[in-house]
């Protein structure tokens, strides 16, 4: 039989739940052209949410298309032009032959080398000769606005762990060569996202960033507690087993309402029923998980200094004034400036997250596992 539950994965249909309110917005955004960047800590769903929000978007209007990039191993300027135009050939193409005459007539000064794959789809792909980029990036860049101009399209482009553009060569430079593209563009608009909380603040919201105020931020929550819960049951019974209220919110508790963390533990818990699932078959599904990822956690563990340890044990026993005397003494923290340095590296680390001044751990297994084992002993 089927697993109900899906993590890692992009969540669709049944196994999206919420969000309602975002997807409206989103939907909203995209067939408005309107430019939004999305910001939130790893796993809570982003790509999720720009999936679905592009099909619901699409089938609303004819006339709009969306691609979709990811930047996850882009490390270069060519490698990101070169699935640019890719994209978005694609998207505006409804065949192949399409495709080959929109690569060969677009461009004025580039020339693409354009080559067919065997297979039944007929995927084009589309190279240029790089030192001809270099020096005529704007074509490449404006590609999208002159397509959708041309046949009265209206185009959203959306790039999945856009902070990766901050490790290409001289990034700044690049940063504010498309934005003064991009902003110019009136059929055409821009959905940027990532999993990189710390730097996509840096590029949006950093005012003397090309990026900042490039468009329309939204920040995504976790899932709340009575839509997973609603979740749980349906899937469960869709299984034709079931699951009791108590143990549902265990399930929720337990992940803190992370939304990869809640289909993973509810995976687990469900393997494990036979019928009904109850509280102890939920704690008995959560002590195997923490096992299964522990030896993950001591890996992190290893990278981390013994003063981000001594600050983390101090958070996670609740203590409010860390930086006084008294605090510091008693978790062997050597100074504030340690303090500052140790949470500063723990965020870029993707360990902790900060917002609006509140720190909170990113990874509430992880956070369960420092407390009730590392520390503990
Ligand atoms: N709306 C949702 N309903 C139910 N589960 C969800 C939802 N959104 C996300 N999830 C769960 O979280 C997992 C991660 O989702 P997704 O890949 O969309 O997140 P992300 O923020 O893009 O992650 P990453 O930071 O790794 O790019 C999914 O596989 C699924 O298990
Ligand atoms: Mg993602």
């Amino acid at each position: 039989m089927e697993t109900p539950f899906i993590f890692g994965k992009i969540a669709t249909e049944k196994n999206f739940t919420n969000r309602e309110v975002e997807t409206a917005h989103l939907v909203q955004n995209f067939k408005s052209l309107i430019n939004t960047i999305i910001i939130s800590p790893r796993r809570w769903g982003k790509s999720s949410l720009v999936n679905r929000a592009a099909k619901l978007a699409m089938e609303e209007d004819s006339k709009l298309r969306i691609c979709h990039i990811d930047l996850f191993n882009v490390r270069n300027e060519q490698h990101f032009y070169s699935l640019l135009v890719q994209k978005v050939i694609a998207a505006t193409s409804s065949k192949w032959e399409e495709a080959v005459y929109n690569a060969k007539n677009f461009f004025s000064h580039l020339v693409p080398k354009i080559s067919i794959g065997t297979d039944p789809t007929n995927e084009v792909s589309i190279d240029f000769d790089w030192e001809e980029v270099k020096h005529n990036a704007d074509e490449v860049l404006d590609l999208a606005e002159k397509i959708a101009k041309k046949k009265g399209l209206k185009i959203v482009i959306c790039v999945d762990e856009f902070q990766n553009i901050s490790e290409f060569t001289d990034p700044e430079y690049f940063q504010k060569k498309l934005r003064s593209h991009w902003q110019l563009h009136q059929n055409v608009a821009y959905c940027l996202y990532g999993s990189k909380r710390h730097m996509m603040m840096e590029v949006f919201t950093n005012s003397s960033k090309p990026f900042y105020k490039f468009g329309d931020l939204m920040f995504l929550n976790k899932i709340a507690t009575p839509y997973l819960v609603e979740f749980f049951k349906s899937r469960f019974s869709d299984t034709g087993k079931s699951i009791n209220e108590d143990a549902s919110h265990l399930i929720v508790e337990l992940v803190d309402n992370h939304p990869y963390y809640a289909q993973q533990l509810a995976q687990q818990a469900w393997l494990r029923t036979q019928n009904e699932c109850t509280v102890e078959i939920v704690r008995e599904a959560h002590t195997a998980l923490v096992e299964q990822l522990s030896l993950l956690f001591v890996t992190i563990t290893e990278t981390l200094t013994t003063q981000q340890l001594n600050y983390l044990n101090a958070l996670i026993a609740g203590e409010k004034a860390i930086s006084s005397t008294e605090v510091m003494y008693r978790y062997q923290i050597s100074s504030s400036t340690s303090i500052s340095r140790s949470k500063a590296a723990l965020i870029k680390n993707d360990i902790l997250d900060e917002t609006a001044g509140e720190i909170s751990f990113q990874d509430p297994i992880y956070a369960y596992w420092l407390k009730t084992e590392y520390f503990a002993k």
